[in-house]
């Protein structure tokens, strides 16, 4: 038996053969690809049990016909979001297709706090002017993050975990979910999506990338935002449309953007481009502004995230070869 896994990098290996090693090695195997899984690499999973890919792998229904007809039974994703993956083209195939659900979601809400914190109190710039011996404070101006007003967007695990850590620092509260999560209440008030970007001094993304949220976030929404407030998007890149984001930046409609997604960051993002010319030219304009905060998708990044992703992800590869209910199943298939 055999998990082929795509789009790895160093810290995958590291942790999926430390967990593999401890309970997995005599049930199936591991095979490590770097480059992503398309149809031009799928013939890498010939004979795999199931394929394990990350957030930028796109496995349309072609793709997942390919795998199929080579014997792959599961797809397994490392992650939280499964907009990538054609689940209704996987359940016609009676392919399984399990996720990583909520597996450290207060990695991801802190990481959306320390780019609030970055941005508004400049340190990434700070940091740079320092190492050149220039200690000068001009534009350098934040604000106190206490007693202002955070909008979030999305009160599943993560929408919460970073309600609760801003409820800390003393900030007001607004949530807006078509589903409502009771938690949230206990650190702020539901209301509607209009009523909380007219309120907010900064806005949180924590929903999902779906077909009724792509650009979610557009020139609407961004008029609709309090005039100079902060955006935040932690969640997807395809909710935001960016040229409107671009435009409310140059009309200072919108006062500062930080972004750890990027709809177009499947060609660049987890690759060093450091000696190339990159032909995004929206990329290129959002890292221009000053008041901008780009990484490449790395919230999950922490040593806690990445053993839980590993250790549920073999769970699930073991309970698929054993016959056993996937507890994070995400299409229906009749049992081996
Ligand atoms: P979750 O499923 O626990 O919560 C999502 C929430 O969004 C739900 O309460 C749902 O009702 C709500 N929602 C759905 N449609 C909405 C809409 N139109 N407007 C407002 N809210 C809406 O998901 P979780 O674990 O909190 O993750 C949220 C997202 O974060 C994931 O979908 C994923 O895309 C992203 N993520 C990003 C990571 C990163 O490294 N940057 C890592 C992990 C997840």
């Amino acid at each position: 038996m055999k998990l082929a896994m795509f789009s790895t990098q160093a810290y995958d290996v590291k942790y999926f053969e430390h967990i593999h090693g401890t309970k997995f090695t005599s049930k199936f195997e591991l095979t490590f690809h770097p480059i992503r899984l398309t149809t031009d690499t799928a013939l890498l999973a010939k004979d795999a049990t199931a394929v394990c890919i990350f957030v930028n792998d796109v496995l349309g229904a072609d793709v997942l016909r390919q795998l199929h007809s080579y014997g792959v039974r599961a797809v397994l994703l490392r992650c939280a979001g499964y907009n990538g993956v054609d689940l209704e083209a996987a359940q016609d195939l009676g392919m399984l297709v399990a996720n990583v659900p909520g597996y450290s979601p207060e990695s991801i809400a802190e990481f959306a706090v320390a780019q609030i914190q970055t941005l508004n109190r400049k340190t990434h710039r700070a940091f740079n002017r320092v190492r050149e011996s220039n200690f000068s404070l001009n534009g350098l101006v934040g604000f106190t993050l206490h007693g202002k007003t955070v909008g979030i967007i999305g009160t599943g695990r993560i929408g919460v975990a970073c309600a609760k850590i801003l409820h800390g620092f003393g900030c007001r509260l607004l949530a807006y979910d078509p589903y409502p999560n009771e938690v949230f209440k206990q650190y702020g008030e539901f209301t509607d999506l209009d009523s909380l970007l007219a309120q907010s001094d900064i806005v949180s993304l924590h929903c999902p990338l779906m077909p009724n949220t792509k650009h979610l976030v557009n020139e609407k929404f961004l008029n609709s935002m309090k005039k100079g407030a902060m955006l935040v998007n932690t969640s997807r890149g395809g909710l935001i449309e960016t040229k409107a984001v671009i435009a409310a930046l140059k009309s200072n409609q919108l006062g500062s953007l930080a972004l750890d997604v990027y709809e177009g960051e499947e060609s660049v993002f987890y690759g060093d481009h450091s000696g190339e010319v990159i032909a995004d030219d929206l990329l290129m304009r959002l890292l221009s502004f000053p008041n901008a905060l780009v990484c490449g998708h790395q919230a999950f990044l922490t040593e806690e995230s990445l053993q839980e992703i590993a250790t549920t992800t073999l769970q699930t590869m073991d309970d698929l070869i054993e016959g056993r209910t996937c507890q994070h199943a995400l299409t229906k298939v009749p049992k081996s």
